[in-house]
């Protein structure tokens, strides 16, 4: 029979391990403060972060990311893949090496935002290479490919303005995995689409994620949409303080 050892150590490896890390924003006398006492995910995991506008789940978003720095750090290591070592990502804040953190950024993780974020002037082909090219991988055929998947192949030519919202959403998830990450984290993808519309984007995304054995946080207000797909769903829960000056949403999972 197998004991706890073996079957921990049969575990997928961590991409993220945090303990005790804190946000704080601030504006106009109001204080936020986003704190995650602990939070580990595998390589590989779905995670889904459900929660209402302004509990602080692009904040959180923000900080796997790489893109907001924590105020406070207890423990934040980051391996994103297994063939990488551990990264301290506390240590490379605190020593302020922005470059680093955004070469992480740029190799490991792939970014989908709300309202897809694409470049108006490029056509929907150069939008999708453009993480590649930063890196300077050629354009290859992981594009069309990826275009004919999330059934956009016929779009690629065109600019974005002349797509749908639905489908820009779709050309905005390409583009988050034309690079060929381990890590995509998608805030609130498809906010700005139907409903029908959104359930359908989503379990193409978690699909073709599930495909590439991609780690996937996704932030949404509707767990409806998402239910079914199998994500890993993270606990928090928000104060508010009797004046209303302090809002604090701890998340653990
Ligand atoms: N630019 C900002 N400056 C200061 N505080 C902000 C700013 N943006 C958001 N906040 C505060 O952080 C909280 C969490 O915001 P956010 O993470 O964007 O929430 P969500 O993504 O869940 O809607 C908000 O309720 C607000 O109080
Ligand atoms: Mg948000």
């Amino acid at each position: 029979m197998e004991n706890v050892f073996q079957a921990r150590n049969k575990a997928k490896p961590l991409v993220y391990h945090l303990r005790d890390v804190v946000r704080d924003r601030a504006s106009e006398g109001v204080t936020f403060r986003l704190r995650v006492p602990s939070l580990q995910i595998s390589q590989g995991e779905k995670i889904a972060l459900i929660g209402e506008s302004g509990c602080g789940k692009s904040t959180l978003l923000d900080m796997l990311a790489f893109i907001a720095p924590p105020t406070n750090i207890g423990a934040f290591m980051f391996r994103p893949e297994i063939d990488n070592d551990s990264t301290d990502v506390a240590r490379l804040w605190k020593k302020r090496h922005m470059n680093r953190l955004g070469d992480l950024r740029k190799r490991h993780m792939g970014y989908v935002m709300q309202t897809g974020g694409l470049l108006p002037y490029l056509t929907v082909r150069d939008n999708m290479s453009l993480s590649r090219s930063v890196m300077g991988l050629d354009a290859s055929d992981t594009v069309e490919t990826l275009a004919r998947e999330l059934g956009i192949a016929r779009h690629l030519d065109k600019l974005p303005e002349t797509l749908s919202v639905g489908e820009r959403q779709r050309v905005a998830i390409g583009r988050a995995l034309a690079h060929e990450p381990s890590i995509v984290i998608a805030d609130e993808p498809t906010a700005s689409v139907d409903p029908f519309a959104a359930e359908k984007i989503m379990s193409l995304f978690i699909g073709l994620a599930e495909e590439r054995s991609i780690t996937v946080v996704v932030a949404s207000h509707a767990w409806r949409h998402i239910k079914r797909l199998g994500l890993r769903r993270l606990a928090h829960h928000t104060h508010r303080s009797q004046d209303g000056r302090t809002t604090e949403t701890v998340v653990n999972g």
